[in-house]
């Protein structure tokens, strides 16, 4: 696992959009795995720039999201299909079918399973953008989370529908269950990157950072694993690493 430490988000975001970048220049039909959540919002807004300035194209690209709350309309502002939309989507060359989210409508293990399929006739993710909650999940793999499962529903915990509440106006209002891929899905991508920031992450950070071997109590651990990983954290997320 390579750590990049930045100093502040916008740093972290910089980066980030700059090796999402090189991998579309390189790969025009590149397979993106996306992120969504307060992290990842400066990365969406500098790769926007980017296409603005340099043209970069995603007219061959496809998106594949982690994660989708369960039994929300995609329509609704809180889903993150309009996260996306909102942050994204609306403003680069992306054809609409070329996005894919978890269906947020169908959430049967049949509709799952056929998002992990769907990945793979895409030919896989070539890179994974991540973020990380307070508790090490990733997606919504909470701790606990079997770390070799595909694509699956999962009730969200209380420390995840409070962090998140901050969208939906109170805790009552935040699903109680989301679809997401599973730990055996993010594996699979070629690439990883996750995106840390803010001192409410340095404990997780420096968790992670000490994670030797996947251990289902702290699911980010299952990165360890991955022979491509690169963490890019600023300064307050570094802040418990001596
Ligand atoms: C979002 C996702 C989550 C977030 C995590 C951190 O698609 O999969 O794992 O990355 O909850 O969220 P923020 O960035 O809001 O702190």
């Amino acid at each position: 696992m390579q750590i990049i430490a930045v100093k502040d988000i916008n740093e972290m975001s910089r980066k980030a959009a700059q090796i999402i970048r090189e991998v579309v220049q390189n790969k025009p039909d590149a397979v993106l795995g996306l992120a969504t959540g307060g992290t990842p919002e400066g990365t969406y807004k500098e790769l926007v720039a980017d296409y603005r300035e340099h043209g970069t194209s995603y007219h061959k690209v496809h998106t594949v999201n982690l994660d989708e709350y369960a039994a929300i309309d995609p329509s609704d502002p809180n889903s993150y299909h309009t996260y996306m939309k909102d942050h994204f989507f609306k403003y680069i060359d992306l054809p609409e079918n070329q996005r894919h989210l978890p269906n947020s409508e169908d959430i049967s293990e049949q509709a799952c399973a056929r998002y992990d399929d769907l990945i793979a006739s895409l030919g896989g993710v070539d890179i994974q953008l991540l973020g990380i909650g307070r508790n090490g999940h990733i997606g919504f793999n909470e701790p606990g989370t079997p770390l070799t499962i595909g694509t699956h529903v999962v009730k969200l915990t209380d420390s995840t529908r409070d962090a998140n509440a901050r969208y939906f106006g109170s805790i009552s209002e935040v699903p109680e269950r989301a679809v997401t891929m599973g730990i055996g899905t993010i594996l699979k991508s070629k690439k990883i990157i996750m995106v840390v920031s803010g001192e409410e992450k340095a404990d997780a950070m420096s968790k992670l950072v000490r994670a030797s071997v996947p251990d289902s109590s702290f699911p980010a651990s299952a990165l360890v694993q991955h022979p491509n990983v690169t963490v890019i954290a600023d300064e307050p997320a570094l802040s418990l690493i001596k």
